[in-house]
């Protein structure tokens, strides 16, 4: 074995096994192996048929993507070395076909899994079923295969995320995998809900516990030192490639860019000083393939599988304060379309819960009432209630992570940036202590206005405008309300009930107009 051969022809000729491309990670994971290891063998892809979409229509829907225009465009017969296998990861053998699998098997030689449920709330049968019963049928799989030489796991920085100092390493859990795995077959759904407060512990959530039994089920029923275990922090839009800012999923901190940027959401639970461990999809990417090329080209049989920590950097650190100010810095800048509310260009953060409910009475609560009463008298569908339920579930999944800080050991990533060539550190980059937050955030924002939200620069001027002069409405609202009760005070007359009818007609009025009435395409439905 040449131990220094390039990351890329080290791919060439190997084939490969891919879960969970349909998803966020897994598709950037896709396109950077077309882009940067051009000469792989083949790449078998697992997906399983949804809406009414079969497989290998799922997949070429991907293709479609702008994330692989670029790929595409420089070499239109990439697409031909991917394989769409039909499968899927809650079925027995993964539901691959007798036929596929024997392909699979006999030309295979490294798999990395991504597929995964990142449903915080999942519940505890459906998590250990998508995230633990997923990577035994995936281990049983790399089992088979005669050319085998390393299993790449997704897992997550939080996994173990009651502890404040987490290590390149395991932790012990409370439960043997297996023996959870078989609850998990014959525990009704109801007895395995009751279990779940028990076992879960400190953990905030079924999906961090998950991660974390997955861990340890690849430690003692694994392939041993032949797993690399990447764990990312909380995994944002693309930095640097094919374009910056690319993002498609809903999950984590977009739905704050896209509530914050509509001017619905205006208060946040969260410590300004707290860590805000955002790592861009591209990043974990890099360290996969560079992890692998490691374990195979540079072998050490005694260790347990090598476990990466895919953090930033001390040196670089990114504050939820730093997000609550570029947020609003944002949206003022570079408005979303179409903004529900007038956006909010102040900081929006507090870590003090009491400040945050009345906030959220005040500031959301009411005047949601407020309108969809008034939707209602006008017969339209009410939804700015719905809507602010949705932001509540997604906000409550956040806060855990909002006001707390962790320290990672980031060692073995160190390690292994050293034994890379300087060409492969370009390529396969995933040093982010360079990365500029303040550009970054804002090509995040410009990609979920882009690729999520599917909205064009030239409609800005228009929304600047309506912007503005709702504020100049709202401004002169404010102004009557405040000479209203001006006036009622100096007329030693405020408890009169004609001018409190009058200040609570205006206030009724102004929070009916700071909002937009058009129901238009809000993609609030999309949170989870
Ligand atoms: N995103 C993050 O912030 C983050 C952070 C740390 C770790 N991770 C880890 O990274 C991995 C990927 O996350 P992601 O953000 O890319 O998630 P995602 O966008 O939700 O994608 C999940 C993928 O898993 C597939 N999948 C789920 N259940 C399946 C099943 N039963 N059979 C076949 N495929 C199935 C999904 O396929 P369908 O399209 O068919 O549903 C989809 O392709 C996960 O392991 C996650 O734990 C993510």
């Amino acid at each position: 074995m040449d131990f220094t051969m390039d990351m890329s022809k080290f791919y060439a000729g190997r084939s490969l096994f891919l879960t969970g491309v349909t998803g966020f990670m897994g598709k950037v994971l896709l396109e950077k192996i077309l882009r940067s290891c051009p000469d792989v063998s083949k790449i078998y892809v697992l997906i399983r048929p949804k809406k009414s979409l079969l497989p290998h229509e799922r997949l070429a829907s991907i293709f479609d993507s702008p994330l692989f225009a670029k790929v595409i465009k420089e070499n239109a017969n990439c697409k031909d070395k991917v394989i769409s296998v039909s499968g899927d990861v809650l079925q027995p053998h993964m539901g691959i076909s007798e036929e596929d699998n024997s392909h699979i098997q006999e030309d295979v030689s490294i798999v990395f899994h991504c597929a995964a449920s990142v449903r915080f709330q999942e519940p505890f049968r459906d998590a250990i079923e998508s995230n633990v019963r997923s990577v035994d049928r995936v281990i049983e799989l790399s089992k088979k295969m005669r050319k085998f030489e390393v299993l790449v796991h997704l897992s997550t920085a939080f996994a173990y995320c009651y502890r404040k100092h987490i290590e390149e390493k395991f932790y012990p859990i409370n439960v043997n995998p297996k023996d959870l795995l078989n609850c998990s077959r014959w525990m009704s759904t109801e007895m395995m809900e009751k279990l779940a407060p028990s076992l879960l512990g400190d953990h905030p959530n079924t999906y961090t516990y998950t991660k974390s039994v997955a861990e340890n089920l690849l430690l003692h029923h694994g392939i041993e030192h032949r797993t690399v275990i990447v764990r990312p922090s909380i995994v944002t839009s693309s930095w640097k490639e094919p374009m910056a800012g690319w993002c498609d999923s809903m999950n984590g901190p977009v739905g704050l860019v896209i509530t914050f940027g509509k001017g619905l959401l205006r208060t946040m639970l969260g410590k300004r000083s707290a860590a805000a461990n955002f790592v861009p999809v591209d990043v974990p990417i890099n360290l996969m393939l560079a992890g692998a090329w490691k374990n195979v080209t540079q072998r050490n049989y005694e260790s347990e599988p090598t476990i990466y920590n895919c953090t930033n950097p001390d040196s670089n650190r990114f504050l939820w304060g730093d997000l609550s100010d570029l947020l609003a810095y944002n949206a003022k800048l570079l408005p979303l379309d179409k903004p529900a509310r007038i956006p909010l260009y102040g900081s929006s953060i507090s870590p003090n819960r009491l400040r945050n409910k009345l906030e959220w009475i005040f500031c959301h609560w009411i005047p949601a009432y407020t309108v969809d009463g008034i939707l209602r008298i006008a017969r339209k569908r009410p939804k700015f209630v719905r809507w602010y339920k949705k932001i509540n579930s997604m906000c409550d999944c956040l806060n855990y992570f909002t006001v707390r800080s962790w320290k990672w050991e980031n060692n073995n990533k160190q390690e292994l940036q050293k034994i890379m060539s300087d060409k492969d550190k370009k390529t396969f980059y995933f040093d982010t202590s360079t990365l500029d937050w303040n550009k970054y955030i804002e090509d995040y924002h410009m990609g979920v206005k882009r690729y999520i939200l599917h909205e064009k620069m030239d409609e800005l001027p228009n929304t600047r405008k309506w912007i503005q002069r709702r504020q100049t409405i709202s401004k002169i609202l404010k102004g009557l309300l405040l000479f209203l009760i001006l006036y009622s005070l100096l007329q030693y007359d405020f408890v009169s009930q004609s001018n409190i009818l009058i200040a609570c007609l205006f206030l009724f009025v102004h929070s009916a107009i700071s909002y937009w009435m058009d129901p238009g395409q809000q993609p609030i439905s999309k949170l989870r």
